[in-house]
């Protein structure tokens, strides 16, 4: 495979790897999610999810790449010394990224959307109530979502074709933590609303008579979703890894600051909300009618609109390239073709793809596949079943496959540790998405 370029250190793998998980997924999709679903018993089931089934997956996925230093697919091929199925989350997984990126760079668009409008003194002077209205009003007109959809994309295409030393790791390293400063400043103004004590509440008592099956599948994909895993998203970045990292602590790092960032941004969503009598379940477009409200209203809120969605785009830059990155690095490697041609080709194939998400809120509104319509069938398709699927053999490919001596060399020889780590990989993991998902589609 000769040499690989590799990130600067372990420092800046985790910043990258963070980079990808942090994301859409966490600022606008975990508290919409957890709001449709009702709050606390979804929380919870979300986050032992992240913790018994993500962490071990993630650190399966580092390793795959890390031991493997190739593309998602060449990863399984190349530790198992021949050609397998076992291979075939690799390919699921380009599948699984182009479903996710089609609509991801529909929201990555809203977001552009709205630093503009924060730029240009949009939210500026109206009530919670006005501002709640504004991406109602956005999604009634495609021309609009079509600009902010193609800038997404061509900036995701751009970042890709740099390749993931230059410029990426250098934004990340600047703008990950700043976005994480300026949300523990909103979290300090939440805690001072009215509605702080009831957002508290919805999300951390969990009231289990909320919770369908639907909802349990949903908070189990969005932990792959928000880990990037399941796709070989992980396994790529790894591939960039040196072989000495410690993968456990990078692991742990990665998934508590991932989760860290997403119950902050639920805290500061469900104050507002229920600060400003908003609805809680009203969907997609939640963050978008919630945060900009908080902004009109507070001294110095300008400023801080244009900061927040200015650092909420490049954090959806940094997963939206992790997810190209995926599907580039496969095709590139495998017909030797050059980085920038797959870019521009895989990009412009999911770009074109976008349109039908971007037009579910419109023209296509009336167009169902199977009972959904393009913009939540790409989500659910991708995060409640190919990435947990993909995710599952991810698992048992540690487990069974590599086996304990694996194990041992990514827990650095600790027999206990590495024990641990095979039974999750061959019965936790896999049989926890295997138990919700026969439920679901054989309706127990
Ligand atoms: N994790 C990112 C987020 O939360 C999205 C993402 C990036 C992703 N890469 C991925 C999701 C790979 C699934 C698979 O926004």
């Amino acid at each position: 495979m000769g040499t690989r370029a590799h990130w600067s250190g372990r420092l800046a793998f985790v910043l990258a790897a963070a980079g990808s998980a942090v994301g859409l997924g966490n600022l606008w999709k975990f508290p919409y999610i957890a709001g449709v679903n009702g709050g606390g018993a979804f929380v919870l089931i979300y986050l032992v999810c992240i913790a018994l089934v993500g962490l071990p997956i993630l650190i399966a996925e580092l390793y795959i790449g890390q031991k493997g230093q190739a593309n998602a697919v060449a990863s399984f091929e190349l530790l198992h010394k021949k050609k397998t199925f076992w291979a075939a989350p690799g390919f699921m997984g380009l599948l699984s990224a182009i479903l996710i990126l089609a609509f991801y760079s529909v929201v990555g668009g809203w977001i552009l959307d709205f630093a503009y409008m924060a730029f240009t003194d949009g939210f500026s002077g109206k009530s919670a109530e006005e501002v709640s209205g504004t991406l109602g009003a956005l999604l009634g007109n495609p021309g609009r979502m079509a600009i902010t959809h193609s800038i997404f994309m061509a900036l995701t295409i751009g970042i890709v074709v740099g390749g993931v030393k230059n410029g990426l790791e250098k934004w990340t390293k600047i703008l990950m933590p700043v976005l994480f400063v300026l949300l523990l400043i909103l979290l300090a103004k939440a805690v001072t609303m009215d509605g702080f004590g009831r957002a508290m509440e919805f999300l951390f008592s969990p009231d289990f008579s909320k919770l369908t099956k639907e909802g349990i599948l949903e908070a189990v994909g969005h932990s792959f979703f928000t880990l990037s895993l399941g796709m070989g998203a992980m396994i790529t970045y790894g591939s960039y890894l040196d072989k000495k990292e410690n993968l456990i602590k990078i692991g742990v790092m990665v998934a508590f600051l991932d989760t860290f960032i997403a119950i902050l941004a639920g805290i500061v969503i469900f104050s507002i909300v229920f600060s400003f009598d908003l609805e809680a379940g009203s969907g997609p477009g939640l963050m978008f009618a919630t945060l900009p409200g908080l902004f009109a209203q507070i001294p110095g809120g300008v400023y801080m609109a244009m900061a927040f969605f200015v650092l909420v785009g490049f954090a959806a830059l940094s997963s939206s390239v992790s997810i190209l990155e995926v599907a580039v690095v496969y095709f590139s490697e495998t017909f030797k073709i050059s980085r920038k041609k797959m870019a521009l080709t895989a990009g412009i194939i999911i770009y074109i793809m976008g349109y039908l998400p971007l037009l579910s809120f419109n023209k296509l509104a009336e167009v169902k596949v199977l009972g959904l319509n393009f913009f939540d069938l790409f989500d659910a398709a991708s995060s409640k079943y190919l990435l947990p699927l993909g995710g599952m053999m991810i698992a048992l490919f540690l487990g069974y496959i590599l086996g304990k001596e694996a194990c041992l060399k990514i827990t650095k020889g600790n027999e206990l540790a590495a024990t641990g780590l095979m039974w999750t990989s061959r019965v936790l993991a896999p049989g926890a998405v295997a138990v919700v998902m026969y439920n679901m589609i054989i309706g127990l």
